[in-house]
C-alpha cells in the first residue's frame, strides 16, 4: 500500500517498455508502479517513480523489491522458479504463479500440458540427440526449450549436425513439424484470481526474420467459427493453467485449423494495439486482473487498428528527433510510441498505432510511419 495515496502497489520484475507502458497504465489508476530493473537506463526505470536497481535472480534484491507490494508481476519469464518460490514462502502474492508461469518459461514444458489437454499444437518431439531429429524427420523446426526470445531460440534445421553443439552445451531442445501456415494469428485473454475472463479481438500478427513487425487487429477475413475456436483455445488454456493477468497465446492459422505456437503470460507486443484501440489496454487489464480489480470492457474503439513495430535501423541519417517531427507532420493521427531504449539495429524502440476503417490504407500508413521512426525514409 503507498501511504500517500492508500492505494496498491503493484511491482514488476523486469524494466523493459512492457513495464514502462504498465506504468502508464497504472498512473491512470492513481498508482506508480513499482519495477526492478537491471539497469537505470531500462526502458521504464527512466519514467517510473519506484525504480529498484537488481537482477531478477538475486533472492536479496527480490526480497527488498517485494516487501510493501500487494502483488508482484512480471515484465519478462526470466525469473527462475526458485526464486518465485522463495517469494511465495516469505507471503508474497505472485500473479501469475509459478505453476502457470513454468509453461510460458520452458516450451517443453508447455508442449508437454497442451498435450495432456489435448490442445491442437504442431507435431512435436523432445531432442535429447541427433538421432532424435533423424526419427523426427528432416528439415523440420528446432527450439531451446528455455531464454528464446524474437525467434532467437528457433532455427530451421536439414541437417542433425547443425545442433550438435547446442547439445554438447547441455541445452535442452524440442523439434516440431514446419507448419505449412498461411498466416500468424495471437488472442489475448485476461484473467483473475476470482476467474473472471476478458478475450481480447483475435489479431493477425506479420513476422519478419523471427521477428514480429505488425499487427492486424480484428484478424482480416477470419471466420466467426475460428474466432470462436481461438477464444475456446484462449479460455481453456487460462483456466486450465490457472492464469492469472493477461496471456496471449500464439497461433498458427493452416487455412484449415488452429494450432499453438506458444504462450506468454504478461502483456505481449501482439496486444499493444489495444492502448488507443480497446476501451481498456492490455497493460491496464494486466494490472487489474493482478490485483483482482473488475475488468474492463475489450471492445475496439474503431472498425480496424493496425499496429507496427519500430525496429532500430542503422547509425546515420536524421536524428531521431528530426523523424518524429517528420512523422507527425506526414500522419498526425499516427500514435507514436517510443520506449526511450538506445537505438540498435533490430531492436524493438517503439511502435506506432493507426485506427480506422479500410485495412489495407492503414497497414500502408502504419509500414510508413515505421520507416520514418526507424531511419527517416
Ligand atoms: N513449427 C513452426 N513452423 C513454422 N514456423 C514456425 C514454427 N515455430 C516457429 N515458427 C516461426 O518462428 C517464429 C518464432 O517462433 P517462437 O514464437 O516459437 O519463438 P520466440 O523466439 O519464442 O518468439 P517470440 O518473439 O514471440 O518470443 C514464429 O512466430 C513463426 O514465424
Ligand atoms: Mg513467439
Amino acid at each position: 500500500m503507498d501511504d500517500r495515496t492508500q492505494l496498491p502497489i503493484v511491482g514488476m520484475i523486469g524494466g523493459g517498455q512492457l513495464a514502462r507502458m504498465t506504468h502508464q497504465a497504472a498512473i491512470a489508476l492513481g498508482q506508480s508502479l513499482r519495477v526492478l530493473a537491471a539497469s537505470p537506463d531500462d526502458s521504464a526505470a527512466v519514467v517510473a517513480n519506484d525504480v529498484r536497481i537488481g537482477d531478477h535472480d538475486d533472492p536479496t534484491a527480490l526480497a527488498e523489491f517485494a516487501a510493501g507490494c500487494e502483488v508482484v508481476t512480471f515484465d519478462h519469464e526470466h525469473v527462475p522458479q526458485e526464486r518465485i518460490h522463495e517469494l511465495l514462502r516469505a507471503g508474497h502474492v505472485v500473479r501469475p504463479g509459478p505453476e502457470a508461469l513454468r509453461f510460458a518459461q520452458d516450451k517443453l514444458a508447455m508442449r508437454r500440458r497442451l498435450a495432456e489437454l489435448d490442445l491442437p499444437m504442431p507435431r512435436w518431439a523432445p531432442v535429447d540427440g541427433a538421432d532424435d531429429l533423424t526419427k523426427f524427420g528432416l528439415p523440420c523446426v528446432v527450439k531451446t526449450a528455455t531464454g528464446g526470445y524474437d525467434g532467437k531460440g528457433v532455427f530451421m534445421v536439414d541437417d542433425p549436425a547443425r545442433i550438435a553443439p547446442m547439445l554438447a552445451d547441455g541445452v535442452r531442445l524440442l523439434a516440431e513439424e514446419r507448419v505449412p501456415l498461411v498466416r500468424e494469428l495471437a488472442v489475448q485473454i485476461a484473467r483473475s484470481p476470482s476467474g473472471e475472463t476478458r478475450v481480447y479481438p483475435v489479431v493477425e500478427t506479420v513476422q519478419r526474420d523471427g521477428i514480429c513487425t505488425e499487427v492486424i487487429a480484428p484478424a482480416p477475413d477470419l471466420s466467426a467459427e475460428r474466432n470462436a475456436e481461438a477464444a475456446r483455445i484462449a479460455e481453456r488454456v487460462a483456466v486450465e493453467l490457472d492464469v492469472t493477468g493477461i496471456l496471449a497465446v500464439e497461433l498458427f492459422d493452416t487455412g484449415d485449423r488452429l494450432l499453438i505456437n506458444e504462450l506468454a503470460m504478461r502483456p505481449h507486443n501482439s496486444g499493444h494495439w489495444t492502448i488507443e484501440g480497446t476501451v481498456t489496454s492490455q497493460f491496464e487489464q494486466h494490472l487489474r486482473a493482478v490485483l483482482d480489480y473488475p475488468l474492463g470492457e475489450v471492445a475496439m474503439t474503431a472498425p480496424v487498428v493496425v499496429m507496427a513495430n519500430v525496429l532500430g535501423g542503422e547509425p546515420g541519417g536524421p536524428r531521431l528527433d528530426e523523424r518524429v517531427q517528420r512523422l507527425l507532420a506526414d500522419d498526425p493521427a499516427a500514435r507514436v510510441h517510443l520506449y526511450g531504449k538506445a537505438v540498435r539495429p533490430g531492436r524493438k524502440i517503439g511502435h506506432v498505432t493507426i485506427a480506422g476503417d479500410d485495412v489495407d490504407g492503414l497497414r500502408k500508413r502504419a509500414r510508413h510511419a515505421a520507416a520514418v521512426l526507424r531511419d527517416g525514409s
